[in-house]
């Protein structure tokens, strides 16, 4: 049984203008650790997504009218109840996503900080006075928001993908309505149990569960009312949601799949990098979108790195995410597991060698052990896949140049990492890295002040930072004439 100091944040209806919705259809919310039934989901279907589309077109005049400093004030309110109740949020999300408390309270507090974030940019969504191009005329430029906002967020990150979208949509004017993973529903109820709390008028935060995720993915890409569409996960949904935005010619921001390279020269502080690496390669056990997937080593710096990275890896603990001292939690389904399989064997089968690790854990279930897998090469499928999971990959290089041609030969562009200390080699590799983030000496970029966001097939837009609320916004240009000035 699930124990929290607030047992009235265990939701397990959808929440629709303003209100907790039930329904006869119901899912089966599971513990992956243990296999627990944690709650029975409302699933909506169809016709109530529509119902909570059509609550947030009603309730965009009104939001849209408030002041920013309004705005702020609501969203402050609920950072705070966010941060106030961050161990049952944390309880929450360990145990329907497995990932060990340590890690689920880190989530919440990133999570709540999207939302003091945008708080305070509501109050800067600044337009412009063009110098004007004739007399008696002046020309203005309003940022307006965009309208209604649906949103499909992932199971990796229950708390904070949903901040990272909602926080500027309700700063910029928006209304908003969410579709959470299946696997993960709870931590969104809870987050908009709070949010109702902290004020947010009825409407402005719609939560749609459900188990049809085509179903309501349909009707929140299609409708009319929808102007803004964003989503989180693999490239290939993602490709086929955008085509479905196609049909009403919505704005898409997109944050898809990944394929980080980690490359660590031969001038890096080798410790630094086997830090930064167990940092990025082991984060919710290996399954986000910025997890080293390639660690290329140079050459004569590739034993003395594999030996620090396994003695590393050697002391990760896996087990229940409640445990004491545990690292590693489950993976979020069984298909995980069969998928980190078929690419460690595929890569062994083509000359990869296991250094440590490499099997299902003794614990059975999901729990699959730190893996660390040398002489890997570009050919290999696991080269090519996100793997997400606890799997580090290690490949050698001799050259810079070749560093850099593997690092950017894959259609993702998203996250990639380096150990260097040649100021020279630094900007020369940073520059030519197809990548929207870099992390140069540092295993952890994400940060709600910074842009996160890919370039080629990993995505469309940036999200936090300043330029995390302009995908909320419209620009309107004002040109004023007949003036007698
Ligand atoms: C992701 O994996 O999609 C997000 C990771 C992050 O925000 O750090």
């Amino acid at each position: 049984m699930l124990k929290l100091k607030d047992e009235t944040l265990l939701k397990s209806d959808a929440f629709v203008n303003g209100e907790w919705l039930a329904s006869s259809k119901r899912f089966p919310v599971k513990n992956p650790a243990t296999g627990e039934v944690l709650a029975q989901v409302a699933d909506l279907g169809a016709s109530e997504t529509e119902r909570a589309v059509a609550a947030a077109a009603d309730a965009f005049p009104a939001w849209k009218k408030k002041t920013a400093k309004e705005r702020a004030a609501i969203l402050r309110k609920w950072f705070e109840l966010m941060m106030a109740n961050q161990e049952d949020l944390a309880r929450i999300m360990t145990a329907e996503q497995g990932k060990p408390l340590a890690e689920t309270r880190g989530e919440v507090a990133y999570g709540a900080s999207f939302i003091e974030w945008f708080a305070e940019e509501a109050k800067r969504v600044y337009g412009d006075v063009i110098p004007t191009n004739q007399a008696g005329r002046r020309l203005i430029v309003l940022k307006e928001p965009v309208g209604v906002v649906a949103a499909i967020t992932p199971w990796n990150f229950p708390n904070a993908m949903i901040a990272r979208k909602v926080a500027p949509a309700i700063a910029a004017g928006c209304p908003i309505v969410v579709k959470p993973a299946e696997e993960t529903p709870l931590s969104a109820l809870a987050m908009a149990e709070l949010g109702a709390r902290a004020g947010l008028p009825k409407g402005v935060l719609n939560i749609v569960t459900t188990s049809d995720a085509p179903g309501v993915g349909k009707v929140l890409t299609e409708s009319q009312l929808v102007r803004k569409f964003s989503f989180t996960g693999s490239t290939e949904v993602g490709k086929l949601l955008m085509q479905q935005c196609a049909t009403t010619v919505k704005k898409v921001s997109l944050e898809l799949g990944g394929n980080a390279p980690f490359i660590v020269f031969d001038d890096a502080d080798l410790d630094a990098a086997a830090d930064g690496a167990m940092l990025s390669k082991f984060r919710n056990m290996g399954q986000t979108c910025v997890c080293a997937n390639r660690i290329l080593v140079q050459d004569d710096v590739f034993d003395a790195f594999a030996a620090k990275l396994s003695e590393r890896v050697a002391k990760l603990k896996v087990g229940n995410g409640f445990d004491d001292g545990v690292t590693q939690g489950p993976l979020i389904t069984m298909d995980a597991v069969e998928k980190v399989e078929r690419l460690l064997k595929d890569a062994t089968a083509h000359g990869a060698k296991i250094a440590t690790g490499g099997k299902r854990h003794a614990l059975g279930g999901t729990f699959f052990e730190p893996t660390v897998v040398t002489e890997v090469t570009p050919s290999m499928t696991i080269a090519q896949e996100e793997i997400f999971g606890p799997v580090a990959t290690l490949f050698r290089f001799k050259a810079d140049d070749e560093a850099i041609r593997i690092a950017n030969d894959t259609r993702f562009g998203l996250a990639a990492y380096f150990y260097a200390r040649d100021v020279g080699r630094v900007m020369r590799v940073a520059e030519a890295l197809e990548y929207g983030i870099v992390g140069i000496n540092e295993g952890i970029i994400s940060t709600e002040v910074a842009p996160f966001g890919g370039m080629k097939e990993s995505g469309i837009g940036r999200e936090g930072s300043k330029y995390g609320i302009e995908d909320y916004l419209e620009i309107k240009y004002l040109a004023l004439g007949g003036l007698q000035i």
